[in-house]
Formats: C-alpha cells, structure tokens, sequence
C-alpha cells in the first residue's frame, strides 16, 4: 500500500474562522477541518494543530464560534488569521466583527455557530474538539469557499496579502515559524562563519534550511548530481 499524502488534499472542506475566548481577549484561526457529526444531538468536530493558540484557548475555555467563509471573502482574512499567531497580534482587531454570548464572530459570514465542547481528542500533531451546537444562524445564500478553492485558485491572493501585511511591518508568521526559522538562521551563520557549501564540479551554492551536515550521505548535488565529497566551504 502506498502513502501519497495528496491524496488527503481530495477530502474536501470548508474554510471557517474558529474564534475563541482567553479572558477579556480573543483567538482565532484559520481551519478547514470542520465535519458535522452527528444531529441528535447537533455535533460537529474541528481539528486544531497543538501549537495553535485558538486550541489552547478552546482547551480552557470549552467553547468556540465559527464563521463560516464565503467564495468573496477578502484574502486578507485568511492571511490575517491563517499566517500569524495570536500569541502575537490581535487578529479580530484588524477585521469587522462581532461579539455575540462572549464569542467573536466575523461581521461576512455565510453562517455562524456557536459550540461547547463534549470531548478532546488528543493526537501527536492535533487535538480533535467533538463539540454541541448550542446556536447556529444562516446569514448569506452565497457560496462557500472550500478548501479546494484556496489551495487551486484563492492561495495565491493570500499570499500576496501576506507579503503586503509584512511590508506593513506586521509579523505575519506564527510563533513556531518565527522561532523555526530564527533557530535555523543563527545555527546557518555560526556554524559556517558565514561560508557556504559549494559544488566543486558546477558551482552550485547550497542555501537550503536543512544544514548541509545533516544531508543523507547519498545526497546529491541537484544541478549535476555529484555526491556530497565534491562540495567544499567557501
Ligand atoms: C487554508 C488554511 C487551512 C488551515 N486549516 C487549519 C485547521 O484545520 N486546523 C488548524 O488548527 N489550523 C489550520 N490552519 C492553520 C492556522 O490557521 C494557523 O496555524 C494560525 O496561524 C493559528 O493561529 P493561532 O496560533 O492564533 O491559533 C489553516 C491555515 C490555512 C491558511
């Protein structure tokens, strides 16, 4: 049996804003991995990456709002809640919204539901919230953006919007990826004193973020395919 992890990408979702509460402040966050699971009574269950600070929040908390996204949405609210941690910054500030019983809601929605939750599922990289509907409101007949949607088409906005976000001075990555990458940074200069690895056949310059010590010994020069003995510090 093979594993080709696209083909996770052919289950199909939505794209919501899950909104949380942390004392007098709020969280979100970007999901996709919403399903209804069952009617009576109503339940739904939401994934949340461990690292996510809407997921501490619901853990405390026990309750969270969802939004519900549709196909005109403006990129930046993906970029806004989707790329940067609200360890960091305060998302809802930056969007129109609303607070309805202590949760956040964003003012374009197709829908909004408001949830408690009945149990925690806890895998390595996630935590699966099984949740009740306490009350749920069907605002818009327009279309929903699905996950299919941003990853074919509606990412590339995103993106852009998130470099404009940047040039804003704003920082637009999450916590992990800022730490992620100030790590790898400093490990990169310290180790090679500002040096770097380069193919002594056809001079390519490896500047990836695994460093070079680390590669596989069968690794190979991605232009002309020679091994790692023929790569010199310079
Ligand atoms: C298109 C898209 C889908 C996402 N789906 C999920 C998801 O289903 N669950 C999740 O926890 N994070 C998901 N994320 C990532 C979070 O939105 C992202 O990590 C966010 O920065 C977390 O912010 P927080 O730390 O303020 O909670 C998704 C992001 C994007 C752009």
């Amino acid at each position: 049996m093979t594993m080709d992890y696209d083909a996770l990408y052919k289950l199909t979702h939505g794209l919501y804003v899950l909104g949380a509460r942390d004392g007098e402040k709020f969280a979100g966050s970007i999901v996709d991995a919403v399903m209804q699971v069952a009617n009576k009574p109503w339940v739904i269950a939401v994934s949340c990456t461990n690292s996510s600070y809407t997921k501490e929040c619901i853990t405390k908390d026990k309750e969270f709002s969802l939004s519900v996204l549709s196909k005109k949405v403006a990129p930046f609210v993906v970029a806004n809640f989707g790329f940067q941690s609200g360890r960091n910054v305060n998302k809802w500030e930056k969007v129109d919204y609303c607070v309805v019983d202590r949760l956040p809601y964003l003012k374009d929605n197709l829908a909004t539901l408001h949830c408690k939750v009945l149990q925690e599922v806890v895998f390595e990289s996630n935590t699966m919230f099984i949740a009740e509907v306490l009350s749920c409101a069907n605002n818009q007949d327009e279309e929903a953006l699905t996950y299919n949607d941003y990853r074919t088409y509606f990412k590339k906005d995103v993106l852009k919007s998130f470099e404009e976000m940047k040039k804003g001075g704003e920082t637009a990555m999450t916590d992990n990826e800022v730490k992620e990458k100030d790590v790898k940074e400093v490990q990169k200069s310290e180790k090679n004193d500002g040096k770097h690895w380069v193919c002594t056949v056809c001079e390519y310059v490896y500047d990836e973020d695994v460093p070079f010590e680390e590669l596989p010994d069968d690794w190979t020069c991605p232009v002309c395919g020679v091994d790692k003995s023929l790569f010199v510090l310079k």
